[in-house]
């Protein structure tokens, strides 16, 4: 049997976001995000769900991260919400910060590294009514936050993500409509994307400025584009939609600048592009201290010229499928990860997110046999660690998530947790995955 080992410094993380676990909508001074907003609108959530209670975790962070140090992770990623920081215009609330705070004390109390994400797409509604992301205002709104956030917690956050999956956040919420505020307008998503990218260089800056020394980066969401076939045709088609997904993001990180191909696709969809100042692809290209990934599966691409957008469609994988509809295909990580390293950075890599849904009916003996997913987690792990035996610097992995959660658009319908949540009582249980992860991270292999 192979085996594959992990470096003894590698991070072992799980991760939240805090609109998806935390509940306690309108508790303490915070006020509506996006997404409360978007939920409420028929049509657009299943079922209408929201995050007003979620896994209540605002209540019960202390037993979820005593569960989190009993499973044995080193690190625990989650985000803070603006909405809690900033309810109002220019308004600190101090409750707000308290929260964090305590949630930080407890972390440190088991010895576990907090991974903070600054935005993980909760934007206070107040900023929104003024446009939201479209309007470049909104990156001196996040520079405030930001550094509010540093002030108070600069010190005790080893790493620190200024965004996460900026292609949700601009395309999927301003382009495709499924992701709040649901705009489908090109103009708006590559602002909103522009704008994204620069308040994580401006934040970048900041942070140096104020003199921290710990980490600092972004997560990008990258998808896996497979040509359908080795025709070149179909080739192409792969190639813009990897322009889409990852490029347009990848390169003004890391080259400082847009693709061009990307940036013709987008001016026949009557993009002007006015957004961009000078000096803002250098802002955007400001050196990080590592790149964080999260990724969950691939997509076979074949050319259809009756797509006006990108000239491709998706095609089925012959995998197997999670609940989410998504192919199981750890290669495309692998391929991924490589590409990263020839292509665009030597900085070490972040898996800060990796997971799978399954409906996880079967309960036995007090445990959720989450077989599927164990092997999930089995077959990305090892991609991880054939990309460090090949010389790669995979710095660490965190699961998706800790526990059931706000799947979006899919509500609460959709389990992607190694813990299982009883949305009626709250209660938490660990399934099979929580304790297979557990065994590895201990013997730090996968036998
Ligand atoms: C990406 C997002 O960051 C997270 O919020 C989401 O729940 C998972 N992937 C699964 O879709």
């Amino acid at each position: 049997m192979n085996k594959t080992k992990f470096p003894a410094s590698f991070l072992w993380g799980t991760a939240t976001a805090a609109y998806q676990i935390e509940g306690a909508g309108s508790e303490d001074g915070r006020t509506p995000c996006i997404w409360d907003q978007f939920a409420a609108i028929p049509g657009k959530v299943y079922e209408a769900h929201n995050g007003d209670v979620a896994c209540d975790h605002y209540h019960r962070y202390k037993d979820d991260i005593k569960l989190i140090a009993e499973l044995g992770f080193k690190a625990y990623r989650f985000s803070i919400a603006w909405p809690r920081i900033f309810p109002e215009k220019g308004k600190l609330n101090p409750k707000g910060i308290e929260f964090y705070a305590n949630l930080l004390k407890e972390l440190k109390k088991y010895e576990i590294m907090p991974a903070v994400t600054i935005y993980h797409w909760d934007l206070p509604l107040w900023i929104h009514e003024e446009g939201g992301w479209t309007n470049r205002q909104t990156v001196e709104y996040f520079k405030e936050f930001a550094s509010v956030l540093f002030e108070h917690f600069g010190e005790d956050v080893p790493m620190w993500i200024t965004h996460n999956e900026p292609w949700c956040a601009s395309f999927l919420s301003y382009g495709l409509g499924v992701h709040a505020p649901g705009h489908t307008d090109w103009n708006e998503a590559t602002a909103a994307a522009h704008h994204i990218l620069l308040s994580h260089g401006e934040a970048v800056r900041l942070y140096r400025e104020m003199g921290y020394k710990h980490q600092i980066g972004i997560t990008l969401n990258l998808t896996y584009q497979h040509p359908a076939t080795g025709s070149e045709e179909d080739r192409m088609a792969a190639g813009r939609a990897d322009g889409f997904t990852n490029r347009w993001f990848l390169d003004p990180v890391f080259k400082g600048q847009y693709p061009e191909d990307m940036m013709e696709v987008f001016e026949k969809q009557n993009v002007s592009f006015d957004f961009i100042h000078e000096g803002d692809l250098a802002l955007i290209s400001i050196p990080c201290d590592f790149l964080g990934i999260n990724y969950y599966t691939r997509n076979i691409v074949r050319n259809n010229p009756d797509d006006l957008f990108l000239g491709g469609e998706s095609v089925r994988g012959t995998g197997s499928h999670t609940d989410m509809d998504w192919e199981v295909y750890p290669e495309g990580l692998y391929i991924l990860l490589t590409r990263l390293k020839a292509e665009y950075t030597d900085l070490p890599i972040y898996i800060t997110e990796n997971g799978a849904a399954y409906a996880d009916n079967e309960v036995i003996s007090g445990t959720v046999h989450d077989d599927e997913r164990v092997e999930y987690f089995r077959l990305h792990l090892n991609a991880v660690g054939k990309f460090i035996e090949n010389g790669g610097d995979a710095a660490g992995y965190f699961c998706w998530s800790f526990m059931d959660n706000y799947e979006w658009s899919f509500g609460y319908s959709k389990r992607f947790g190694i813990v299982y949540v009883n949305y009626e009582t709250q209660e938490r249980l660990p399934k099979l995955s929580a304790y297979w992860l557990q065994d590895v991270m201990a013997a730090n292999t996968i036998e």
